[in-house]
């Protein structure tokens, strides 16, 4: 996606993360995600995220203030999301769509990847739909793959988009 397909138009950037996010990102963290599900990240495991080589970190500020990120690890040609968020006062407005496009727009300039991938849990159908609107297509599922804070289990559809 582009800017033009943007719902609004703010001054916004797609950068990578540095250590003055941390917060910010815990905070998004917090207000996206189900504690008890694996996506709830401690601030050292954020710091270690941006500052280390294994992953990468990026988020999305408009107007200056950060409303989103992204964590992706890529091993030689493939990356694989792990968590994408945008604050949700700051959703359905094409936020996710343009972090995605402007993170993949950096990687593409550092790596040849041929393929992105990622689980995501079949019951969350805002994230489904992103998704499909990005042009990942389903490639499995993993039964019980995921506990929910009233302790019953979701399945993990695994998305993969062709670069
Ligand atoms: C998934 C998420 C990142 C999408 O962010 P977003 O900024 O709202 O997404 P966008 O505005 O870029 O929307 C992109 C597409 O998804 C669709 N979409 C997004 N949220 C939707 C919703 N709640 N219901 C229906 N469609 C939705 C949009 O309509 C749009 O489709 P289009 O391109 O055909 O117009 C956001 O909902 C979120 O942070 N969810 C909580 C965290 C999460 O579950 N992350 C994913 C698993 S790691």
């Amino acid at each position: 996606m582009t800017e033009r397909h943007l719902k609004q138009s703010p001054p916004l950037l797609v950068r990578p993360a540095t250590l003055d996010d941390v917060s910010s990102i815990a905070h998004i963290m917090q207000k996206c995600f189900d504690p008890v599900e694996e996506t709830h990240w401690h601030n050292q495991q954020i710091k270690e995220a941006i500052s280390g080589n294994h992953l990468s970190v990026f988020v999305i500020v408009v107007s200056d203030q950060m409303v989103g990120f992204l964590i992706t690890q890529i091993v030689v040609d493939e990356a694989e999301i792990l968590l994408i968020a945008i604050e949700p006062e700051r959703q359905g407005v094409g936020f996710a769509s343009h972090l995605l496009q402007g993170w993949l727009n950096a990687e593409k300039q550092k790596s040849r990847l041929k393929k992105i991938s990622l689980e995501v849990a079949e019951d969350n159908m805002a994230a489904i739909k992103f998704y499909h609107s990005a042009h990942f297509e389903q490639v499995g599922l993993r039964k019980a793959y995921y506990k929910k804070a009233n302790g019953e289990r979701t399945n993990a559809m695994i998305l993969a988009r062709r670069l």
